[in-house]
């Protein structure tokens, strides 16, 4: 999916286009303006410190697909959104995806982070991850919002685990999308409303 759909121009809820495609080596400038120009309030619940450029080097400089699909969206040649899917090698988690998703203050509210978490979504369903993860601040709620959209639900709160830029405690909730469960399911309805006679002889 990676390579024959992508780039792709998305149309958002106030007509603004936008261009989605995997971040690329070169992506080093945009991609490390893209966080600078985050508040710091976004950047405090981020995962990485993404204002470390160091970081953002061996991001755009040690690409692997297996590991992590980082998609971007581009405003005219300026980034705007930030996506990742997490994939681990191997070991107990290795049917769990983690998602972690951004998207720029002047892009918010147009559906920019729906379109990318459904992509990655699928990307996930792709790779047959079993299941994602995401973990956001339980009373963030266009982000709860946003991924529930997206099929997941909200499957645990760790309660006063993470802080604000206050250094206030907040509740991280940690939401859960059962991909699998939704693939039986598609495929369990498909089975069931065969017409009996384009059944294959012997099927149910
Ligand atoms: C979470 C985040 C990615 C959403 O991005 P976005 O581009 O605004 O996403 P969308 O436009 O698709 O909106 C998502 C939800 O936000 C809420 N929202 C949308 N427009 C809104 C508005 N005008 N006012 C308030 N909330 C609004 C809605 O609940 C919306 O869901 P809905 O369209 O089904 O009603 C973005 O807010 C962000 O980057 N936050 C900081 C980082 C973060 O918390 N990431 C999540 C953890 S990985």
């Amino acid at each position: 999916m990676l390579d024959h759909d992508y780039p792709k121009t998305e149309r958002l809820k106030d007509g603004r286009e936008v261009v989605l495609r995997p971040l690329a080596q070169d992506d080093f400038d945009g991609l490390f303006a893209f966080f600078q120009a985050l508040p710091e309030e976004d950047r405090l619940f981020l995962a990485d410190d993404v204002s470390d450029p160091a970081l953002i080097r061996k991001w755009t400089d040690e690409l692997d697909f297996k590991k992590v699909i980082p998609l971007v969206a581009l405003d005219g040649d300026r980034i705007v959104a930030d996506g990742t899917l997490h994939i681990a090698a191997g070991g107990w988690m290795r049917h769990l995806g983690h998602i972690r998703l951004v998207t720029a203050r002047t892009h918010r509210h147009t559906g920019l982070g729906t379109i990318i978490a459904r992509d990655l979504v699928a990307l996930a369903g792709e790779r047959n991850l079993e299941k994602i993860q995401a973990h956001v601040i339980e009373d963030n709620v266009g982000s709860v919002r946003m991924f529930e959209t997206v099929g997941f639900k909200k499957a645990a709160v760790l309660a006063n685990v993470v802080k604000d830029q206050h250094g206030d405690e907040r509740n991280l909730a940690i939401m859960l999308n059962d991909v699998a469960s939704l693939t039986r399911t598609l495929e369990d309805w498909i089975q069931d409303s065969m017409i009996p006679a384009f059944r294959a002889p012997g099927e149910g």
